[in-house]
């Protein structure tokens, strides 16, 4: 079934096993130009590019995943069941929502909840807890501790709606422990158990809809170094 409908690649091989997936198709692009070396780019379609290369000697891939799951939900799909990959490393940004959690802290979701309904599909007789793959998660802490990088660890939300009708809806998450918000990691961790392959989501917190802080889209685009470290070791 390759090509498939939104990834353009008619071969086996050209993506590597493991992919690292940004929100942003030009952070993508970005990270492929900054750490791999010798990039290729295999996909174009949409504008969802995607590129190929090495870091330090081993075959790595990076592509966008778009906002929101059903967009990442597509693209994890693809690379999993089509393209034989067996490893997906979100790396995003997110909103913290509680008090100790600051901007440019980096967060790694061990478990997304979520306000999806991506889970109905597996037809499941109870709700399903979306999770980080155990091997990724511990080779990322060892990265992270080796390279004296803070990191914290726990349950972060998948949301469906970023503007939503009821603005203060995410201090009963906040109630829950629950960390920070994104949109995307929960059907990546489903799409990932699902065909038996790894999923991490490594996140630096770009606003606190506690504090009000936010960083800027250019500090979005460049200035997260030490999670794209910890993802490109992790690779
Ligand atoms: N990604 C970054 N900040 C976010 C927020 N506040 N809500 C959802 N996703 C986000």
């Amino acid at each position: 079934m390759i090509p498939t409908p939104h990834i353009n690649v008619s071969e086996q091989g050209v993506i590597a096993e493991t992919v690292l997936m940004p929100g942003d198709p030009l952070r993508a692009k970005f990270i492929a130009e900054t750490y791999l070396e010798n990039p290729v780019q295999f996909n174009s379609v949409r504008n969802m590019f995607g590129f190929t290369g090495t870091y330090k000697g081993k075959k790595v891939s990076v592509m966008g995943s778009g906002m929101g799951m059903p967009s990442i939900g597509i693209y994890s799909y693809e690379l999993l069941n089509f393209y034989g990959v067996k490893n997906i490393i979100r790396i995003g940004s997110c909103g913290a929502i509680q008090e100790d959690v600051k901007i440019r802290d980096i967060i790694i979701g061990m478990s997304a909840s979520t306000t999806s309904n991506y889970a109905s599909q597996y037809n499941l007789p109870g709700t399903y807890a979306p999770t980080a793959s155990w091997p990724l998660m511990k080779k990322a802490l060892t990265i992270a501790e080796n390279k004296a990088i803070p990191v914290k660890v726990g349950n972060i939300l998948s949301a469906d709606i970023f503007y939503d009708d009821e603005p203060e809806v995410w201090k009963r998450w906040a109630r829950m422990g629950v960390l920070a918000i994104e949109m995307e990691a929960a059907a990546l961790y489903m799409n990932a158990a699902r065909a038996g392959a790894n999923a991490i989501c490594i996140l630096t917190v770009s606003d606190s809809l506690v504090s009000h802080e936010a960083t800027s889209a250019e500090e979005r685009q460049t200035s997260f170094t030490n999670m794209m470290e910890i993802a490109l070791e992790l690779a």
